[in-house]
């Protein structure tokens, strides 16, 4: 039930495909894609061409998370580019209701994402929109940061919130934490209710360059970590 999403804005850029590809072939799961665009965060990554271009190197779902305005322009853009998940800011959104739909329109997970200081009332009215909602360890806009620990509280009020909605619905959510997680926080992480995990540079900047295993050993400590929860 646990599932590890490395999320590519650590790998080796001129190495990316590869990257994609030893990745999952040492155990991961999902393949975080995180989009930024220097006006919702202060940093400019990869867009809807990069996502095609990895697409046809793995079956893995390739999760996108927008940290980009305006967000319904790029949605059927990251469709058409091979997206299998979604997910967006609501501060980033005029109509988070309808950014939601569109998303599964185009046939894909959608989901919300809280930074630090996000209340969680934005997914009070849109319960029966979300396929996954992701917590931010961190403030969003690079990688390598320190997980903020209140983070973990606020994982534990929104696994109650989503447990309640489950049962009374029998629709599943998920609850991904994305940012400052690594090998010795990933248990209390899960303890506090999350069940999918974004870890860019606790995997890609694990053990030595020419270890072609590095990333092997590192997801192995992380689902050991996790077989203890
Ligand atoms: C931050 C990004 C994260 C980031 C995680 O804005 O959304 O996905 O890459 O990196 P680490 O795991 O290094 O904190
Ligand atoms: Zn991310």
């Amino acid at each position: 039930m646990y599932l590890i999403a490395p999320s590519i804005l650590s790998a080796d850029f001129t190495r990316l495909g590869e990257e994609v590809v030893n990745v999952i072939e040492s155990g991961a799961d999902w393949i975080h894609f995180d989009v930024m665009d220097n006006h919702y965060v202060p940093n400019m990554t990869i867009g809807p061409l990069v996502c095609k271009a990895i697409r046809p190197l793995t079956n893995a779902v390739i999760d996108v998370h927008l940290m980009a305005r305006p967000v319904d322009r790029l949605i059927g853009d990251f469709a058409r580019a091979g997206a299998n998940v979604i997910t967006f800011h609501p501060e980033a959104s005029e109509h988070i209701d309808r950014s939601l739909s569109l998303i599964r329109e185009h046939g894909c997970q959608a989901g919300l994402v809280f930074n630090p200081a996000t209340p969680l009332h934005y997914m009070d009215y849109v319960m029966d929109k979300l396929d996954l909602v992701l917590l931010m360890g961190v403030n969003p806009g690079f990688g390598g940061q320190k997980f903020i620990p209140a983070t973990l509280g606020k994982l534990q009020e929104a696994r109650a919130r989503i447990k309640e909605y489950e049962q009374e619905s029998g629709h599943r959510i998920r609850v991904e934490v994305d940012g400052g997680v690594k090998v010795d926080n990933i248990a209390a992480i899960a303890l506090a209710g999350a069940d999918t995990f974004v870890a860019g540079s606790a995997i890609y900047e694990a053990g030595k360059e020419s270890d072609p295993h590095r990333y092997d050993s590192v997801i192995a400590s992380m689902r050991a970590q996790l077989a203890r929860v």
